[in-house]
């Protein structure tokens, strides 16, 4: 009977599934993130593990694997925590969690925006601070949506779903950059594909849907955030690194930009300082993909991929 480790508390559907095909399944039950020797000795024993995305795999810790172990199903869409070349090379299959985050992370975006864009954080303590005495014409004034010009970088499946959004829910402008063009995104979005200097320049909110690669890493720092204009909002729900944090901060404290949404940091799970003391931030914990139909999807997924590796079909979310 094989054996699968499961990393992290997933939703119970998966775990069921692999149950029921005749998979033996152990569960980290506790609320930590299992420690490099845990890690360690969990690969050196089963077939099949479901890594976190906080799990980092790398060369080091594929060493210790068992020549039994299969499949590494990673429990997320990303899967930059898995040295996937190197466990090919061990002829280990990766798997992650394609196209069942889309609408999550599409709408966390769109909270974010909302938040900044109304300012429900300030005039929400405003409030609550007992300085609502009269009804003030000229009190938390933004702009509405409707018109406004959103530039998405990445166009993923995510991308898509949150140009679909700003153009159904709000007949937004889309602006949008990726190394493929799509032309049917284009037709159904009435969306423009141009180059990132212009993404960058000529859109009000820009959003960030890429994976995170040596490409991406550090895509925006300085020089990018300049070129935003003074009003426009940042929302990064992909991963930290792709922004230079410290040039974020730099960015927010000149007022190069107005504010921006953050649900990955760069070097998560710590949050700097700087950022939180700023009230034209709206900071959540990676959470975006955090619904209870796209964590059941999660689970499925991943019991899924294991199985269909184990019965010798190619499963859905193959990576290497
Ligand atoms: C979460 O960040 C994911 O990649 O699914």
């Amino acid at each position: 009977m094989p054996k699968v480790y499961v990393a992290g508390k997933i939703q119970d559907n998966g775990i069921e599934l692999l149950k029921r095909k005749g998979f033996k399944v152990d569960l980290n039950l506790t609320d930590k993130d299992l420690t490099r020797e845990e890690l360690k000795d969990i690969f050196s024993k089963y077939d099949a593990v479901i890594t976190m995305p906080t799990d980092n795999v790398d060369s080091d810790l594929l060493s210790s694997a068992s020549k039994n172990l299969k499949v590494i199903a990673n429990y997320a869409v990303g899967y930059d925590n898995i040295d996937e070349r190197a466990a090919k090379k061990s002829d280990i299959v990766v798997c992650n969690t394609p196209g069942v985050a889309n609408e999550a992370v599409a709408e966390h975006t769109f909270a974010m925006i909302f938040a900044l864009n109304k300012q429900l954080k300030v005039a929400d303590r405003f409030v609550r601070e007992g300085n609502f005495k009269q009804w003030d014409p000229n009190a938390f004034l933004s702009h509405q949506l409707w018109g406004q010009t959103i530039g998405i970088i990445g166009l993923g499946r995510i991308g898509t779903f949150v140009g679909q959004i700003a153009f159904g829910g709000f007949k937004m402008h889309i602006l949008y950059f990726d190394i493929a063009r799509s032309e049917d995104f284009e037709l159904l979005c009435e969306a423009e594909y141009t180059d990132m200097r212009s993404v960058l320049s000529l859109s009000d909110i820009v959003t960030l849907h890429v994976p995170l690669t040596t490409d991406t890493r550090g895509m925006i720092s300085t020089e990018e955030l300049k070129l935003m204009k003074k009003t426009a909002l940042l929302i990064n729900t992909s991963r930290g690194p792709v922004i230079d944090e410290k040039a974020l901060i730099w960015a927010l404290k000149e007022k190069e930009i107005a504010g921006a949404g953050l649900d990955v940091y760069e070097h998560e799970p710590e949050v700097s300082a700087e950022l939180i003391k700023m009230s034209n931030v709206i900071l959540t914990p990676h959470t975006a993909s955090a619904t209870i139909e796209t964590r059941e999807r999660m689970s499925e997924l991943v019991a899924q991929n294991i199985i269909d590796v184990f019965e010798g079909r190619e499963p859905v979310g193959l990576v290497n």
